[in-house]
């Protein structure tokens, strides 16, 4: 599907290339997954990897890129991100330059015109010099495309941002290709390999979902979180590590604000392996649970349960008395092998459904139905000024 005037390397043979490669770059991916990689590369589809925060999303397209030698590019989505930009910009700073110097010139141009709407229309008729490739600056996507050297574009937490950004990058998913109403259509002569990603705090758009390859990618089995943990060379002892991926998976069945992600399992290791821990006590781990616990009501409740979730950990000393009220420390019985909780206790999952309720994106909102379709503009063709003022405008407006 690439290379074609660029050749690279192909980027895998089989499924268990894909593993063996990403392993090679510390990323530890499970099968599923790496058919999810392969399938990515072998259809020439955009994946969109949805779960909680921490469990590898980002990591992915970073070790993507450098696995398969490609450049990667990445846009940070934000909220009240302005869509159009996420594509391009026009560099005014340039653009202003260039009128300094060429002041004479433009002078001439309107010299001899009659009056002021005559001498507007003379300038009108040069938008095209200040509108062309010269004074576009290429954001990210645009980039993507226009890159001749293969790429990898991460979306990165696009439920970050507004609706509207997900019309704007339709395009791209589609055909590979960013519409600038300026200047003309770029393809990519090397179609990217594209990763979204998103936390899920809210729903995406079925449009969105309907382009990508989709996975939804959940905490790791205990198996492989250990071997992730092991791959990041903590220093802490193997038997301890698997204790320690097990008092997290429990931690992850109570009802936190921020479940610990992965990269705080293996914060918490190498915490514990530069205070020597030789064993892992309920004290230790209450001393040290504020490494990866970073909300103060997540942390209240880690105390009152670590206690019940190492050996012997019930007789340990609690401050304040936070570990002796066993009434809402939940026992590990009421958790699945898994880290998941029964339905009637509200897991990750469920309390990111609550956090869509919320209504982040006000009711009603309507996507545009293609980057310019809604815009007002001269000549058959709008700007991406007019299309940043709307969106501010629409911002105002909420
Ligand atoms: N499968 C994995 N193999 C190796 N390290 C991983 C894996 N998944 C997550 N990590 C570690 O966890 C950290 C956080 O992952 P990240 O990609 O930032 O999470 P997300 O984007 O899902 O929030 C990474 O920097 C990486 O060190
Ligand atoms: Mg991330």
């Amino acid at each position: 599907m690439t290379g074609i005037s660029h050749p690279v390397p192909d980027a895998f043979e089989s499924v268990t290339d894909v593993i063996e490669k990403l392993a090679a770059h510390g990323y530890i991916a499970d099968r599923r997954l790496a058919i999810t990689v392969y399938l990515l590369f072998r259809l020439g589809k955009p994946v969109l990897l949805e779960g909680p925060a921490g469990v590898g999303k980002t990591e992915l397209a970073k070790v993507l890129a450098a696995a398969t030698g490609r450049r990667l590019l990445r846009l940070q989505c934000y909220e009240g991100q302005d869509e159009s930009r996420a594509l391009y910009e026009w560099d005014y700073g340039k653009q202003l330059l260039y009128t300094q110097l060429l002041r004479e010139k433009i002078s001439e141009i309107v010299a001899d015109a009659p009056d002021l709407a005559a001498a507007v229309e003379r300038i009108g008729d040069q938008d095209g010099v200040f509108f062309s490739d010269r004074f576009l600056s290429p954001r990210p996507v645009l980039e993507a495309i226009r890159s001749r050297e293969p790429a990898v574009l991460l979306i990165d937490e696009i439920d970050r941002a507004d609706e509207a950004l997900e019309a704007v990058l339709l395009e791209c998913l589609d055909e590979y290709q960013v519409s600038v109403p300026e200047i003309g259509t770029y393809v990519a002569a090397v179609p990217p390999c594209v990763v979204l990603t998103s936390n899920n705090t809210r729903d995406l758009s079925a449009a969105l979902k309907r382009r990508c390859l989709h996975m939804f990618l959940d905490y790791p089995d205990a198996e492989r979180e250990l071997e992730i943990v092991r791959s990041k060379h903590t220093g802490l002892p193997d038997a301890l590590a698997a204790q320690l991926v097990g008092v997290v998976r429990e931690l992850r069945g109570l009802r936190l604000r921020k479940s610990p992600g992965i990269s705080e399992t293996v914060d918490w290791a190498r915490a514990l392996a530069v205070l020597g821990a030789a064993e892992l006590d309920a004290q230790l781990l209450m001393e040290t649970a504020n490494v990866v616990l970073k909300y103060e009501r997540d942390l209240k409740r880690a105390l009152e349960a670590l206690p019940h979730l190492v050996p012997g950990g019930r007789a340990a000393p609690a401050e304040e008395g936070a570990a002796h009220d066993p009434r809402r420390a939940p026992s590990p019985a009421h958790t699945h092998a898994n880290g998941h909780t029964h339905a009637d206790e509200p897991d990750g999952r469920a309390v990111r459904a609550a956090m869509d309720q919320l209504g982040r994106h006000e009711v009603g909102y309507r996507l545009p139905s293609g980057p310019s379709a809604a815009e007002p503009h001269r000549d058959g063709r709008s700007g991406q000024g007019q299309r940043a003022f709307s969106a501010a405008v629409r911002r105002r407006a909420r």
